[in-house]
């Protein structure tokens, strides 16, 4: 993110944020990032004008994802989120990416004393945190604009990832093929199904994490080539519906891959904050954005994927990007409860 300094001692608000005020102003805003299964793994500790975040162990896919990887890239999103609150304040953070070795699960610490007033981007990026959510289906027959897609790649490569686009139609067909292929194997492993079930959360559940039915549609739409959703209803009749839906098969929509040349957790953090400087880019121009990482999580089509359409780099998740109507809803859990003092104790605002 880029700063542009305020003049010396220009308040960037009216009256100046308590530090606890702050933290939770990030906090509140950076778990709306989007996460694997909306897992939300990550918890925050605070400590005057330092914000530590931290992944959840207890909250990763210990059978679609045992080494942590999309734990961690939805950590790096929700540090791409925290940094731009403390830009939305004016403050210029400081941010330390796995800054101990000896706690890996440290995702990053962030400090802020330095202000600039946020830029123009920034602020609209900052105004779809709340609002963007993961599409699942098909997209207009609409292309994305030329500029728009550079935009996005030249995000990912500041944030030290790739954003490789796969026009090629046999390319694309290749991609569609392995989804479908990893969704397929998915499906039918038992395992995988029962970790899935604990994240899909049935209608009328007031759990605020997992995927709840109004994030997907009854009917699964079909595009072409055919990028298979993931089966969060398992056979049970939940999810949106949606009359204006059509039978007929939509378009995928502009597809990439995210990619990075290494595959270590620095590696998987910096993935996670492109994806969300990606999504939030993509959603300030009304472009929304459809995951997959199912391939990801079959270690024989990630290599294969890796060695056919990476160049050698490392595939960290599939998207398809377009313009479509959107009408999911999804869940967070509160700052509260994922916002704690250094010390262990929950944080509380005073508003002296
Ligand atoms: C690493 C990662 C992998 C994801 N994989 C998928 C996926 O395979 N299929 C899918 O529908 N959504 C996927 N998502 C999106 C999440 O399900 C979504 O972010 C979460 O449910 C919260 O919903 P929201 O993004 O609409 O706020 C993924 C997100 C992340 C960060």
């Amino acid at each position: 993110m880029d700063a542009v300094p305020l003049a010396d001692g220009e308040p960037a608000g009216q009256q100046p944020l308590t530090e606890v005020e702050v933290a939770t102003y990030i906090v509140a805003a950076a778990v709306w990032a989007p996460s694997v299964h909306n897992t939300q793994p990550w918890w925050f500790s605070a400590a005057g004008q330092e914000l530590s975040l931290h992944a959840d162990a207890g909250r990763q896919l210990k059978v679609a994802d045992p080494r942590g990887r999309e734990m961690m890239i939805s950590c790096g999103a929700a540090l791409f989120t925290a940094r731009l609150a403390l830009r939305s304040l004016g403050y210029v953070p400081r941010t330390s990416v796995l800054p101990d070795p000896g706690e890996p699960l440290l995702v990053a610490r962030l400090s802020w004393q330095r202000r600039a007033a946020a830029a123009g981007y920034e602020q609209r990026m900052y105004s779809q945190v709340r609002r963007r959510r993961t599409h699942r289906g098909g997209f207009d027959p609409v292309p994305i604009p030329l500029d728009l897609v550079a935009l996005l790649q030249e995000g990912a490569e500041r944030d030290g990832a790739m954003l490789r686009i796969v026009r090629n139609a046999g390319n694309r067909a290749v991609l569609a093929a392995a989804v479908q292929t990893a969704e397929r194997s998915l499906q039918l492993d038992g395992m995988y199904a029962r970790e899935l079930a604990g994240w899909a959360t049935p209608p009328g559940s007031a759990r605020r994490d997992g995927v709840p039915h109004t994030a997907y549609s009854a009917r699964p739409e079909f595009t072409l080539p055919d990028f298979p959703g993931r089966d969060f209803a398992r056979g049970h009749r939940w999810g949106a519906a949606e009359s204006s839906r059509s039978a007929a098969p939509r378009s995928a929509g502009l597809v990439g891959i995210l990619a990075t040349a290494g595959d270590r957790p620095a590696d998987w953090v910096n993935a996670g904050q492109a994806l969300q400087r990606a999504l939030l880019t993509g959603a300030t121009c009304g472009v929304a954005a459809a995951l997959h990482s199912q391939p990801l999580e079959r270690a024989g089509l990630r290599e294969f994927l890796r060695t056919q359409l990476c160049d050698g780099a490392y595939p960290q998740l599939v998207l398809r990007l377009g313009t479509a109507t959107q009408t999911a809803v999804s869940v967070r859990r509160t700052p509260a409860s994922v916002l704690f003092a250094s010390g262990g104790e929950h944080l509380t605002i005073s508003h002296e």
